[in-house]
């Protein structure tokens, strides 16, 4: 029998995973869980997802022309993994109320707490840094788009160049707002007394420090992070850096994009879908090998990039795969070499 997987929460990252998980034929995917009436709920029913929703708006549910298969709590009695996609914090509420009591695993995001009193897992899951690790755990969290991105640029760097590197200072610019987000976005730079992403990070890469400072600016269109790496002699030439990313997965190299706008709107036009590229991109115009420090700026697709580590992740806690294994199939559904080469053309 098919391990049966349940996904909490239909919004943004919610429907980019349903969409891995109804392309996924060794997954039973039992349905998705809703709590609001709305246009997500419309396209869940027209994608033919079974909707699950809280035991008190099963009513309201039906009476606005909606099938609805149960509640939520027996969604997640039927379940093997639950993935939760809650908005940030609900995760923990998850946890406490269901999947706790009813003794079963689950899937968190990023914007779920790591530590303190609301800590939801012991681990956050970064596919290019500790995908085994993940084996045997009832509770991870799948690191944010920001923290998956700074992991999936500084572990080859590390793994080429680790004795060499003295530290990490990253700056992210952050987008106010998704694509599909209906909030609006307020026209000021607000900078985080706080970030998360420096501890996120630590979680799983131990041997280097890293140190973030965040600013959120008016833009929908992906993240930017400029990360500056510091070597103890010279640093290693421009091509050399270009080599250690040539072939890494979910890592493009674009030499002429003059901004995130011009990638998410050629991700729209070359109709990935959700208009992802669920990647990082180097922009390789504006990398700089300055005596002994590296500067590289790249962005970061902040709705797309967590899908394709959702599925890696489901595959090590579900199946324990080998990464090798999981990576094929994982790349079977979502093709990102293949958009990796369209924007290498694109972009040159
Ligand atoms: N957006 C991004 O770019 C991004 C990137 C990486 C990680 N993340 C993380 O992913 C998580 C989800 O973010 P999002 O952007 O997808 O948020 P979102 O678009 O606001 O979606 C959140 C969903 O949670 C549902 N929900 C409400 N109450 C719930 C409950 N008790 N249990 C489960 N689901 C519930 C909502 O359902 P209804 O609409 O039916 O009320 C809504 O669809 C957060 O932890 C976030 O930090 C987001």
């Amino acid at each position: 029998m098919a391990f049966r997987v349940f996904l909490n929460g239909y919004g943004t990252i919610g429907r980019r995973v349903a969409y891995a998980l109804a392309n996924d034929r060794d997954v039973e995917f039992i349905g998705v869980g809703k709590y609001s009436v709305d246009d997500r709920a419309k396209e869940a029913k027209d994608q033919g997802f079974k909707m699950f929703v809280p035991e008190a708006k099963i009513d309201e549910f039906k009476s606005k022309g909606y099938a609805v298969e149960g509640s939520i709590k027996d969604a997640i009695i039927a379940s093997d993994l639950i993935v939760d996609a809650s908005k940030d914090g609900l995760g923990y509420e998850n946890k406490i109320n269901y999947y706790l009591p009813l003794n079963k695993p689950a899937i968190f995001q990023g914007g779920e707490d790591r530590y303190g009193e609301h800590s939801v897992a012991d681990i956050i899951h970064n596919s290019r840094v500790n995908y085994e690790q993940v084996y045997g755990k009832r509770y991870v969290i799948q690191g944010s788009c920001n923290v998956t991105g700074l992991g999936r640029i500084m572990q080859p760097l590390i793994e080429r160049y680790g004795d060499e590197i003295v530290r990490f200072d990253a700056t992210l610019i952050r987008r106010w707002a998704d694509l599909e987000d209906k909030k609006e976005v307020k026209d000021s730079i607000e900078w985080d007394r706080d970030p998360h992403h420096q501890k996120d990070v630590a979680d799983f890469i131990r041997s280097h420090a890293l140190y973030v400072d965040v600013y959120k600016v008016p833009s929908r269109m992906m993240h930017l992070h400029q990360l500056y790496v510091r070597f103890k002699h010279e640093c290693p030439s421009k091509d050399s850096i270009l080599d250690v990313f040539e072939k890494e997965w979910g890592v493009a190299l674009l030499s002429n994009a003059k901004g995130t706008a011009d990638v998410r709107k050629k991700a729209l036009e070359l109709g990935f879908p959700f208009g992802d590229t669920c990647m990082v991109h180097i922009h390789t115009d504006v990398l700089k090998v300055q005596g002994d420090i590296l500067k590289i700026t790249y962005s970061d697709d902040q709705t797309g990039i967590v899908a394709p580590e959702n599925h890696m992740l489901i595959q090590a806690m579900l199946f324990r795969r080998s990464k090798r294994e999981a990576l094929e199939r994982t790349e079977r559904i979502f093709r990102l070499n293949e958009r990796k080469k369209a924007l290498a053309s694109e972009f040159g």
